[in-house]
């Protein structure tokens, strides 16, 4: 399957791998790296800098493959160093760089200086044309379904997908809600020249998080997650749990963040992924939860998607235009 994407990112299949907190390690980007995907590490998953260079180092063990480095740009009371982390990443020789979260205007002389593509993700129209003006090499954008941020204007895929590739020039990737060929047989015929998928990638073998997490993931369904910091105007979606319950309630009560900062704290997020405590804390996960069944290897997940594809269009869809009508 070649696409505007995979010829200008040199990548084998119209499939990305977006950044994820804590999930976005060596082993899960090496793997994706591997089927022909292209999957991003997560630099703020990183403490320092210094070790995003040995996160990259020890990828570059592990595949000679293509991949890329997230850099997650979020307002922050006591911001991370964000130049620091964009340095070592171009120091690193890193070619694609996933931006998101805000405008990455001033991350991009640099990056372009040093030959790097930078795919912006980000939750509208707007902000996708905003990015194109500004000189990114093609847009991730994020439909209501996806887990993480959403944004604040509630608009699933179906619609923003086709929305943004009526206007935009640069290869589009629809994310959000995408776990199997369906979707993204469904993102090409919108106009997408690739998909990006979070929460499928967090519930394969290579993925660093515990089984418990990837077995919640398969019992969940497409209602399992919840909406929190609607009230503070940075939605998040996240799975289900007693603790993003109680985030909800407490919010509704007309709570500020004070009030529920010591349920969302990020250590207690990383515990559920680290020791599988599904009530830990907060964990990040999609509506796509109701489209996973099992926990497959990344090859197994990309061969399959990229073969079922493939027949979709050539069995099934084929079969409405041509001869014969096929169920
Ligand atoms: C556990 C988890 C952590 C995430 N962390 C980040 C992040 O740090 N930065 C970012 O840009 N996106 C993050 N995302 C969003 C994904 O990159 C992707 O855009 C999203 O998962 C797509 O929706 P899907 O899960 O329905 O495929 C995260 C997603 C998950 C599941």
């Amino acid at each position: 399957m070649r696409t505007r994407f995979t010829e200008a990112f040199g990548v084998e299949h119209p499939i990305v791998q977006g950044g994820m907190m804590w999930v976005g390690r060596a082993e899960l980007v090496a793997a994706v790296a591997e089927s022909g995907a292209l999957g991003f590490l997560t630099a703020l998953t990183q403490p320092t800098p210094e070790d995003l260079v040995k996160e990259i180092a020890r990828t570059r063990e592990l595949t000679d493959k293509p991949f890329g480095v997230n850099l997650t740009i979020l307002p922050s009371i006591t911001p991370p160093p964000y130049a620091e982390y964009r340095q070592a990443i171009i120091e690193s020789g890193i070619k694609i760089v996933e931006t998101a979260g805000s405008n990455p205007v001033d991350h991009l002389p640099h990056l372009k200086d040093a030959g790097v593509k930078v795919v912006h993700k980000c939750t509208s129209v707007r902000h996708a044309l905003k990015a194109e003006r500004v000189g990114v090499d093609a847009v991730s954008i994020d439909g209501f379904e996806c887990a993480g941020h959403p944004g604040e204007d509630d608009v699933p895929g179906l619609v923003l997908i086709p929305a943004a590739t009526r206007q935009l020039q640069i290869p589009v990737i629809a994310s959000g809600g995408i776990a199997d060929a369906r979707g993204l047989v469904a993102a090409l015929a919108l106009g997408a020249d690739g998909i990006n998928m979070g929460t499928r990638f967090m519930c394969t073998v290579e993925s660093p998080v515990a089984h418990a997490v990837k077995e919640q993931i398969v019992a969940n369904t497409e209602r399992d997650t919840r909406l929190i910091f609607r009230t503070l105007h940075n939605t998040a979606r996240v799975a289900a749990n007693s603790i993003s319950a109680e985030v909800v309630e407490i919010e509704s009560r007309g709570a500020e963040f004070g009030d529920i900062a010591h349920l969302v704290a990020g250590a207690r997020g990383r515990k559920v992924f680290e020791d599988g405590d599904l009530e830990a804390g907060i964990w990040t996960a999609g509506q796509s939860q109701g489209l996973i069944d099992d926990i497959p290897t990344v090859a197994e997940l990309v061969d399959r998607m990229v073969t079922e594809a493939e027949s979709i269009i050539e069995d099934r869809l084929r079969g409405f235009v041509g001869q014969g009508v096929r169920a």
